[in-house]
């Protein structure tokens, strides 16, 4: 990529590709949502609570809300979309030989796509049960 855009229109004239001028726009789009996601996250588990109190009981009591799955969903989604392409940006631009490059680029998606697989269950799959007093303290703390 010897060119960056700037703008919408640069942009167009510069990726030869609907898909690459698509990841162009996720990427700023994305990049906006995580300022406010990531500090958000921040402020939950940095600031509302001391960082060396986080344990079992914290985390299966905010797993318990739905909110904070579906955000943490969204910051999972979009921190590893922006972050797995903006690596591929890196690699396209500096690995030249085309084979080097092609197996770089399986080993990122293939790392990617196992550690988003396991983020998903992680937020989803963690029961009701498994959350314990943290669930059926919810009508006391809420
Ligand atoms: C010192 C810094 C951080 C601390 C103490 C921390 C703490 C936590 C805790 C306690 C959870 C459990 C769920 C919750 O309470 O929301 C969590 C989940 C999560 N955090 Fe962080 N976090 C930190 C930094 C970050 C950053 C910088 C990112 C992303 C750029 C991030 C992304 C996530 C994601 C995606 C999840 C959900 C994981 C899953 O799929 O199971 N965290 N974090």
């Amino acid at each position: 990529m010897a060119v960056k855009p700037k703008t919408l229109s640069e942009a167009r004239a510069v990726y030869s590709t609907n898909s690459e001028l698509a990841w162009w726009v996720f990427m700023r789009i994305s990049g906006l949502f995580l300022i406010f996601l990531v500090f958000g996250h921040m402020f939950f588990n940095n600031i509302q609570i001391n960082v060396a109190d986080v344990d079992y009981a914290y985390v299966a009591k905010r797993f318990s809300k739905s909110w904070v799955k579906i955000y943490d969903s969204f910051l999972l989604g979009f921190a590893m979309l922006h972050g797995i392409n903006g690596l591929r940006y890196s690699l396209e631009d500096y690995i030249q030989r085309p084979g080097r490059r092609f197996w770089a680029k399986v080993v990122l998606f293939t790392v990617a796509a196992v550690i988003f697989v396991l983020g998903v269950m992680t937020l989803w799959a963690f029961s009701f049960e498994e959350m314990g007093d943290a669930v059926r303290g919810l009508q006391h703390s809420n």
